[in-house]
């Protein structure tokens, strides 16, 4: 079966709104600060999936391990006849699901979710063809607005892979859990991939490798401010920056400039002291405990929770209650 179109909860328009926005806050913001999402236009998917193959970015292989192992007993327990998966990305591993659901039968239809369209046109396009029979509904918005929006008829299981849930802020992350909580009826289930708590010296390499493409990675956020709002930053006059948050237990990714700027963004001028950093994503660590507490708190019940062999990646199957 063909892709169908896809179908987009958010314009161009609205995106660039969301951009501007979110531009005026947080470089005004004193420290200063950009949301994650805008990293992905098509350029930052690609350099996300080449994170994803680093020797230093755990997180991709270690919850491929655990879906690989666990993938027939989540299309058991869950007995979904539609899957839906926010922040798709390419979906590359999702296919270990799709496998197992193909496996089992009943799973009639496959609902990516994405703020990317080239990351969706492509994945889909790719699934459907390598799924047939299979209905795939692609579908461009942001799982922090539009949960209210999905589809709806027979048991959902909604994914969120990859430790996407901890580039949410504590807040947003109990926002997000509670919208996600009210969009699913009693029965459905959510899936939910958590990176853990470790070793600093492992977690900062993942998010520094020594190719350099994470630091590609956090400037291209740079780059589509440029090319959105026709700012003038100077992606190569900032340095990536990532550390480690003993505290909160995330990485924060920055960039810190190298020398004294004024950039031109909208109506404003944006001044960078050298030296100054920028805030452009954090990415939470989880304790099993930790996770479970904000399942429960928003309203599911925890089914089972997996780890790959060396304990690096979790993932997470809950009720809605
Ligand atoms: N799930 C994939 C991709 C993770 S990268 C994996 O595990 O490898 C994070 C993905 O989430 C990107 O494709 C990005 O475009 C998307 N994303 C980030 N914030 C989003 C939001 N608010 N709404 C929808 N998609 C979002
Ligand atoms: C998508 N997300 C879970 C990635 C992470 O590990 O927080 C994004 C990323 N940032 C730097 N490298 C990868």
């Amino acid at each position: 079966m063909s892709a169908e179109p896809l179908e987009i909860y958010l314009e161009e328009q609205e995106l660039g709104r969301g951009l501007r926005e979110d531009v005026r806050v947080g470089l005004t913001a004193e420290p200063k600060w950009l949301p994650p999402k805008w990293f992905y236009d098509a350029r930052g998917s690609e350099l996300f999936e080449e994170i994803t193959r680093l020797p230093e970015y755990y997180p991709t292989r270690a919850e491929r391990t655990v879906l690989a192992e666990h993938a027939g007993e989540i299309a058991e327990l869950t007995g979904a006849k539609t899957l839906i998966e926010l922040g798709s990305g390419s979906s590359e591993k999702t296919r270990l699901l799709l496998d197992a659901f193909t496996r089992r039968g009943g799973l009639g239809t496959f609902v990516p979710l994405d703020v990317s369209v080239s990351a969706l046109r492509q994945s889909t396009a790719q699934i459907a063809a390598d799924y047939p029979g299979l209905r795939v509904r692609g579908v461009v918005a942001d799982f922090t607005r539009h949960l209210d929006r999905l589809p709806t008829g027979g048991r959902r299981l909604v994914v969120l892979l990859g430790g996407t849930i901890g580039n949410l802020l504590p807040i947003e992350r109990a926002e997000f859990l509670t919208a996600m909580r009210a969009a699913l009826e009693p029965g459905d289930r959510l899936l939910v991939g958590t990176d853990l708590v470790k070793d600093p010296g492992v977690i900062v390499p993942a998010y520094d490798d020594a190719a350099g493409v994470t630091a590609e990675f956090n400037r291209n956020v740079l780059r589509v401010i440029n090319r959105e709002l026709g700012a003038d930053f100077d992606p190569d006059a900032f340095r990536h920056v990532a550390l480690w948050d003993p505290e909160h237990e995330w990485i924060e990714m920055r960039l810190r400039a190298e020398r004294p700027m004024r950039v031109r963004v909208l109506d404003l001028d944006v001044d960078f002291a050298a030296g100054e950093e920028l805030r452009t994503e954090v990415s939470a660590k989880f304790r099993p405990e930790g996770i479970a507490a904000e399942l429960t708190g928003a309203g599911f019940a925890p089914q089972a929770f997996w780890t790959d062999p060396d304990g690096l990646f979790g993932v997470t199957l809950a009720r809605a209650d």
